[in-house]
């Protein structure tokens, strides 16, 4: 058993169907009609132990609603959703034990107390032993330097540190199964990447981690696998890095040579490579599948033609990747279920 299992998940909601303005809400008092709008649909997830799932998609994609409906808030329409064997929704108690939810928009500290107060009203609702609990205060200030935090009432704290105690709040109580709803929102770039590396190392002892966020940096920090939800449906699921394998196979070298360049001789020389023109002469790109030819190959067929005097190699951005599954240019349908088995198309979204 998965410690997040969920089958056909789904979340509607019903919609007045009624004409703009007040003519159209008058009409809709003595004709009530709705739709059903599907918010989340038929979402299957397993989540285990030491897991870090970025769970992303476009605005309005169903990401929050469905961290709502894993950790009870909310209750699903349909199918269903089990933690460490407990149904949320059913259990919120016994499950608010297994886990600790962070929504990087909002603060589950309380505005007029301290950081510390909040902290000890948690620990008397989670039942946390003392020792324990002076254990997990040490622990995060070593790594959120959350100790300068503690006695400052949290309306006055900044959005970082805010950040950092409402972190510290989420996984006071150790929980194995961590939900964060866009956790470094608003975070500069020192706080972001020590969070990250704070994050990385929960999931290295253990914990299952599901992270939603609109930075790809942080997915590429800290997920190694990648759900992709479109209009509620999950249109990916697999490794980060099977999907760059897959769809982001094109490196750029950009060349920069002695004198102009014969770029014909050069197409003979790098065969199945595209080379196309930079801004002057002697300045030029070649595209290349690094998985048919390395950097080093290509920049040798060059030099054999031209002298080279300077090189750079890109390589597709994660985000380049992404928006073109959200746009639907990359066919990724098989991959959902066959998880990273390698049986994403190798030719789609390729040239
Ligand atoms: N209580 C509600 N009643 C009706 N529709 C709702 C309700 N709550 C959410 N929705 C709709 O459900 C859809 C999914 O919302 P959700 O908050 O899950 O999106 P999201 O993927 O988290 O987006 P974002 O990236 O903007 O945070 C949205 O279109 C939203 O308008
Ligand atoms: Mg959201």
């Amino acid at each position: 058993m998965s410690l997040i299992e969920t089958r056909g998940l789904t979340k509607s909601y019903r919609q007045p169907d009624k004409a703009p303005g007040l003519a159209g809400s008058v009409r809709h008092l003595f004709n009530r009609r709705f739709t059903e709008r599907v918010v989340v649909d038929h979402v299957d997830l397993d989540i285990e132990e030491g897991e870090s799932v970025a769970y992303v998609g476009a605005n309005g994609a169903g990401k929050s609603t469905t961290v709502k409906m894993l950790s009870g808030i909310l209750v699903p329409t349909s199918g269903e959703v089990r933690i460490k064997g407990l149904v949320p929704h059913r259990e919120r108690m016994a499950v608010a034990q297994h886990i600790g939810v962070l929504f990087g928009q909002r603060t589950q500290l309380w505005w007029d107390l301290t950081v510390r107060d909040s902290l000890d009203v948690l620990r008397d609702i989670y039942g946390i032993a003392p020792d324990t609990y002076r254990r997990r205060l040490a622990y995060f200030d070593e790594v959120l330097e959350l100790g300068r935090m503690l006695p400052v009432v949290a309306r006055r704290l900044s959005l970082g540190e805010r950040m950092r105690a409402d972190i510290a709040a989420a996984l006071l109580h150790s929980p194995s199964v961590v939900y964060l709803d866009e956790p470094t929102i608003g975070l500069d770039v020192a706080v972001k990447h020590r969070l990250r590396q704070f994050l990385r190392e929960l999931t290295d002892d253990g914990t299952a981690l599901m992270l939603t966020s609109h930075d790809l940096a942080d997915i590429e920090g800290i997920c190694r696998r990648l759900v992709i939800i479109d209009k509620g449906r999950i249109i990916f699921d697999g490794a980060l890095r099977h999907l760059m394998d897959t769809h982001a196979r094109d490196r750029i070298l950009h060349i920069e040579t002695a004198g102009p360049a014969d770029l014909d001789a050069l197409r003979v020389a790098l065969d199945r490579a595209v080379v196309s023109e930079g801004d002057a002469p002697h300045r030029f790109r070649i595209r290349f599948d690094r998985f048919t030819t390395t950097a080093g190959q290509v920049v040798a067929a060059v030099n054999s033609v031209v002298e080279i005097v300077d090189f750079s190699v890109d390589e597709p951005a994660i985000e380049d990747v992404i928006r073109r599954v959200y746009a639907g240019e990359v066919d990724v349908q098989g991959a959902v279920g066959g998880a990273a088995q390698g049986v994403v198309d190798a030719e789609a979204g390729h040239g």
